[in-house]
């Protein structure tokens, strides 16, 4: 800190600048300000027993004991040591500087202050007081006017409402105990255990307070008790929904309906299908879902290797064996062309079978999708069902070729959701002739519901009209970047919650809140702790979505299921899937997007280079399943020879499968990286490998497409 005059250094809590003689403002700063801090108050249990029992010098000399543990324990743990009145002890955390885990501070301190007192107990003192001695806490995180209001007359540094609810829940607590207010617990779950005490009416407030008497602290981290990074109760969408809720019904009576819904980035096509899923669900309906992904692009079926990885649980580390017996019992009976489908389905896995290995190639084509639509027209078939295909706009040439005969062959309803992409508008007009297709148009939320929307997210309480106006002037209705907004102002102490309304630490517009919601996601995540941002940052080299087993093997880092379960509190990624393996995915894509531009490109290199390596080691077994992934990776690693060898391969695969426009990708890939540079002696036989193969596509090209 320097001096504001002469901006000399400062050190501790000096009055005076020793250079220029002016006066400093206690902790330097200059003018009151409104600050969310966390309060406590200690007191003595029995202080009266004690004053009564004990000779007064005696009692001055406890108390001056309990006193300086007591400054010395807030002191190292950062706090402010507020003043001592009679027997209390009050604290305050964040005055100074604030700290993400104030609250926490806060609570630690005061449970050794606890401790502290409890160690000063004697069977001799005991007996003579009557009883043990302990202090009592009342702990509450809400916003105060922070500043030395007036020095002279000796007013206080904190004042506010949540002071005076800390001094309260202390009155409330019996010996021993510690209570705190709903915002520390709040901030502090993911560390301490409560019971709730309901509402406690305290003297001045019309409405009870609700009280949480503190158990401990936590010996594990529970699933469930994370911060929660906030999420709004669906909002909106009647239209929408009536018209959904209509062709679901229709679905339920056998009536088929195809559904392509288009939407920008963020404006809720996911969520809206999300909450037809539930209702679908709660009508005993069958719910079947797959993704594309901006990385499976290149992958051919991989919207539908996706599907039924998920209908038949098929895991990651599965060995071919276990595989291919999944997949048998998974298309048990299902036969296309007078054969069963089960051989075409394990094709797309890499799995090899003597029923389709000399076969002709055309005919291996057509009978894969049809075995697909088959496979999947006869799962949907078994009862009511709604097929859900999000993130089109991302989906392979052919897993676009596939949805035609799917299309043709359901009975169920179909929703496809897609970004505005050239080519699902173009197979859009395709499909349109041979069916009838119904488009959804997502428009941005209406002023009203964006409102409603922030008012989810915060509880439902109060929400400062500011705040309403500054989204939908700025922010025009887009629902993530409407969470995002809110995350971030409530995440940087701008939002701040005390005693059941939200108010705004300052102007928004001196807030400096980023004007792109890659900007707001940015600043989100420069506010995580240095380990759990580089583990973010990690997974998103990994993938939009992520193994857990690949994310471990490259951070050894200690801590990392609790980092792994904040980011999940945070919202900042969810669970995928727990079975069969366990995989998490970024709550969004941009979210992904933003964190992996945050890396260095050297680093970003060095860790594409890990987990192709990761990859390699933990899937050698069934490597070709994962060729393209590795490519990529190596890709990016810049790690050529790899990169054009596993290019090749994912080409190779892809000539089997007779999916030529991916396979000619790979190939025109490995060949750009390869000729990139002048031509080492060693690669003149990869390159003539690379073009002999490059060959089979053109004929596949002539011969299929
Ligand atoms: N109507 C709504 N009410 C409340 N929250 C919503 C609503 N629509 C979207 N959200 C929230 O906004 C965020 C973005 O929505 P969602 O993921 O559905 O967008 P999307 O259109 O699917 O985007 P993308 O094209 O990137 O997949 C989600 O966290 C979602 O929960
Ligand atoms: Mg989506």
């Amino acid at each position: 800190m320097n001096c504001p005059q002469c901006k000399s250094p400062i050190t501790g809590d000096a009055l005076f600048c020793s250079q220029c003689g002016a006066r400093l403002e206690a902790s330097g700063r200059s003018a009151e300000e409104r600050k969310k801090v966390t309060v406590f108050f200690s007191d003595i249990s029995g202080y009266t027993a004690l004053s009564e029992k004990l000779d007064p010098e005696e009692v001055k000399e406890i108390m001056s004991r309990i006193f300086s543990r007591a400054a010395s324990i807030v002191k190292e743990y950062d706090g402010h040591l507020d003043k001592f009145i009679g027997d209390c002890v009050m604290a305050v955390f964040g005055f100074d500087v604030t700290r993400e885990d104030d609250a926490v501070r806060a609570l630690r301190a005061a449970l050794e202050i606890h401790k502290a007192v409890s160690l000063l107990n004697t069977e001799e003192l005991k007996e003579r007081i009557g009883r043990d001695l302990s202090v009592h806490t009342g702990v509450n995180t809400g916003v105060v006017v922070a500043g030395d209001l007036d020095l002279e007359k000796g007013t206080e540094k904190v004042l506010g409402d949540t002071v005076n609810v800390a001094s309260r829940l202390a009155s409330t607590a019996k010996a021993g105990e510690i209570v705190a207010g709903r915002t520390t617990v709040h901030e502090v779950e993911r560390y301490f255990e409560f019971e709730e005490l309901g509402a406690i009416s305290l003297k001045g407030k019309s409405d009870g307070v609700p009280a949480f008497r503190l158990l401990g602290p936590r010996t594990s981290t529970g699933r469930n008790l994370m911060l929660k990074g906030r999420r709004a109760e669906f909002t909106g969408r009647v239209e929408e929904m009536k018209l959904l809720t209509e062709r679901l019904q229709m679905a339920k009576s056998g009536v088929k309906a195809v559904f392509f819904i288009r939407g920008e980035a963020g404006t809720g096509k996911s969520r809206l299908v999300e909450e037809v899923k539930h209702m679908a669900e709660a009508d005993g309906m069958a719910v079947l879902e797959a993704s594309c992904f901006d990385y499976t692009r290149g992958i051919p079926y991989s919207l539908w290797t996706g599907l039924f990885g998920s209908l038949f649980s098929l895991a990651e580390n599965e060995t071919p064996a276990t595989l291919s017996r999944k997949i048998e019992e998974g298309c048990a009976g299902i036969i296309v062309d007078e054969r069963p489908a089960a051989p075409f389905i394990a094709g797309l896995f890499a799995l090899e079978s003597d029923e389709v290995r000399n076969m002709d190639a055309g005919l291996l084509k057509g009978c894969t999708l049809k075995s697909i639509a088959s496979v999947v027209s006869s799962i949907c078939g078994k009862k009511p069902s709604v097929l859900i295909l999000d993130d089109m706009h991302w989906a392979d040439p052919s897993t676009l070729e596939v949805l035609a005969p799917v299309l043709e062959k359901n009975s169920y309803l179909v929703l496809c959701l897609y970004r505005p992409s050239d080519q699902v508008t173009a197979l859009i007009k395709e499909l349109r002739a041979g069916m009838p297709i119904e488009d959804l148009f997502l428009e941005p939320l209406k002023r009203d519901d964006s409102a409603g929307m922030i008012r989810s997210l915060l509880d439902g309480c109060e929400v400062p009209e500011e705040l309403l106006n500054f989204v939908s002037l700025q922010i025009k209705g887009n629902p993530f970047y409407i969470e995002e907004t809110v995350n971030n102002l409530v995440e940087s102490g701008i939002l701040n919650k005390a005693d059941g309304c939200w108010t705004l630490a300052r102007k928004l517009e001196n807030a400096d809140i980023p004007s792109t919601v890659q900007g707001i996601i940015s600043a989100r995540i420069d506010r995580l702790e240095p380990k759990q941002k580089h583990l973010l940052q990690t997974a998103s080299v990994i993938g939009q979505n992520f193994f857990r087993s690949i994310l471990t093997r490259i951070e050894k880092a200690a801590e990392l299921e609790e980092s792994i379960e904040l980011l999940k509190g945070k919202d900042l990624i969810r669970e995928f899937r727990a079975q069969p393996d366990l995989e998490y995915m970024f709550k969004h894509a941009l979210m992904q997007d933003v964190v992996y531009n945050s890396l260095l490109k050297k680093e970003r290199r060095r860790i594409h280079e890990d987990v192709a390596r990761v990859m390699e080691e933990l899937f050698a077994d069934r490597i070709s399943e994962f060729y393209e992934s590795i490519a990529f990776h190596y890709r990016q690693s810049e790690n050529t020879e790899k990169a054009v060898f596993y290019l090749m391969k994912a080409g190779k695969k892809c000539i089997d499968k007779y999916a030529a426009a991916e396979a000619n990708e790979f190939y025109r890939n490995a060949y750009d990286l390869l000729t990139a540079k002048p031509l080492a002696a060693a690669d003149r036989p990869v390159l003539l490998r690379l073009l002999n193969d490059w060959g089979w596509v053109l004929y596949f090209y002539v011969d299929f497409t």
